[in-house]
């Protein structure tokens, strides 16, 4: 067995779509197993752009992608993109793509809630108004409409209705518009015959693979500070986007997932609202704004820019269980006369080194910055160790010291081929690469 989780470590937005598709060269199958299309992952190959949402970034490759049953899956935005995809000469076809019968259908209604629960709330979480809260509210709330459902339009009818019962009175008290069961329920019928020639049973298939020695990478989205128990609480998304997400939202034991390849980039991010301790207001995070090319792939939002936060690092690699770290976008660095690195907090003048639970406390904390000094000339492009410059190679052996994990890649541009390969990360070919 030899597979990898990629997980984000930060908020989102770390490169882990184009860490996923360097793994897929040397992977049979690239499995999503949470979130859906609040997801936006970038793959630069040969200067054309690929920008996936619920498709498995291993596509681009024609890796076989697996959507797990802990996906939520808008059909209009898969199709949407599997149409998207085409213009791009990238056929989504059933042999390429599976879908778990048990995927929970994110649908019109949630995307209205979604919008709704934000006007009404006093504190705004910044969603993508894709509607992904709602539908996993319903997948819990045991009401909710799964993929398998759309085979069956009997049954589909009768669960829609009962769906938007319990809605529409929610929707009718807070004054908006009630919806109708038609259209969206012939919207959904319109859509079965193109979605339900993907849907199969991931776990076997995953089953198979493990008996075939296949290697499977797993693409997390989102990122542990929006982990529905380890994130930033309630400015987070609604799944499990930390490694065990990966066991119970694709249908594998946990002992068989491998090595969890942490992505991080070498400053930070956030897109939507919460606690954002290292935050760099002004000048400082417009540059690495400009520079990074910081806006939202979907959504096209600016997102908030700051430093690298160590503290917030080192916790969420615990709780994620990471074991190997990619650290990105080096290159957004270059030309900065001095980098900060926050390596502790103070909370109400006392010094502290984790973060605290308490959302009230996680705004009053106060950033305890290191200061390394910045280099000339630049690193795009990069892809040796040796060829990249002293203090850069000092501020990434900082990271990897202060947040105790083991740094295996470093990317230097958005290319495929920028990056800097420290460490094989699947188990089996560093076996290999030892015994070399
Ligand atoms: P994901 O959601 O984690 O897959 O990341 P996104 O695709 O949302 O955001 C990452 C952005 O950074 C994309 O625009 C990538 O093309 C870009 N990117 C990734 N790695 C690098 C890098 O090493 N350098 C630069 N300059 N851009 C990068
Ligand atoms: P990738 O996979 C960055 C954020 C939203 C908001 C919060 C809740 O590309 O890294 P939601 O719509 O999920 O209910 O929004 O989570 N968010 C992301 N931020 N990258 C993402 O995905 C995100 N998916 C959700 O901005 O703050
Ligand atoms: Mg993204």
């Amino acid at each position: 067995m030899s597979n990898v989780v990629v997980v984000g470590a930060q908020w989102g937005d770390e490169g882990k779509g184009r860490i996923v598709d360097w793994l897929a060269e040397s992977a049979n199958i690239v499995v999503r197993y949470n979130g859906g299309h609040n997801a936006g992952h970038t793959l630069v190959v040969d200067g054309r752009t690929y920008k996936l949402a619920l498709l498995p970034s291993g596509v681009v490759r024609g890796k076989l992608g697996l959507i797990g049953n802990g996906v939520a899956l808008d059909p209009e935005a898969l199709l949407a993109e599997i149409d998207r995809m085409a213009a791009l000469g990238i056929h989504v076809t059933p042999e390429v793509l599976q879908i778990a019968e048990t995927a929970t259908l994110v649908l019109p209604v949630h995307r209205a809630i979604d919008a709704a629960q934000e006007r009404l709330r006093a504190q705004p979480l910044g969603t993508t108004l894709r509607g992904i809260g709602p539908a996993y509210e319903d997948k819990i709330g045991r009401r909710g409409l799964r993929v398998c459902d759309l085979a069956d339009p009997a049954r589909l009818a009768q669960q829609l209705a009962a769906l938007l019962d319990h809605h529409n009175a929610w929707l009718r008290g807070s004054g908006l518009e009630p919806f109708a069961l038609e259209p969206m329920l012939g919207d959904l019928l319109a859509m079965a015959p193109r979605v339900l020639p993907f849907v199969g049973r991931v776990w076997e298939r995953l089953d198979a693979a493990h008996t075939a020695g296949e290697r499977v990478v797993f693409e997390g989205s989102q990122a542990v500070m929006l982990d529905v128990d380890w994130g930033s609480y309630p400015y987070v998304t609604s799944s499990s986007t930390v490694a065990a997400g990966a066991a119970s939202g694709a249908g594998i034991a946990p002992s068989r997932l491998g090595r969890v390849l942490g992505v991080s980039k070498v400053y930070a991010t956030r897109v939507g609202e919460g606690p954002f301790t290292s935050e760099a207001h002004g000048a400082t995070g417009d540059t690495l704004r400009q520079r990074g090319g910081e806006y939202g792939v979907n959504t096209g939002r600016p997102r908030r820019c700051g430093w690298l936060d160590i503290v917030q690092l080192r916790q969420s690699s615990k709780v994620a269980g990471i074991d190997l770290l990619a650290l990105t976008k080096l290159d957004v660095l270059d030309g900065f006369e001095s980098i900060s690195l926050c390596v502790g907090y103070t909370l109400d003048g006392a010094r502290i080194d984790y973060l605290p639970a308490s959302e009230a406390e996680q705004q009053r904390l106060e950033p305890v910055y290191e200061h390394f000094p910045g280099w000339r000339g630049n690193t795009r492009g990069v892809r040796s160790w040796d060829a990249l410059p002293r203090e850069a190679q000092a501020l990434i052996e900082a990271i990897q010291r202060e947040a105790g994990v083991t740094v295996a890649m470093i990317t230097t541009g958005p290319e495929r081929d920028d990056a800097i390969v420290l460490r094989a990360p699947f188990a089996d070919a560093e076996r290999a690469a030892i015994a070399r």
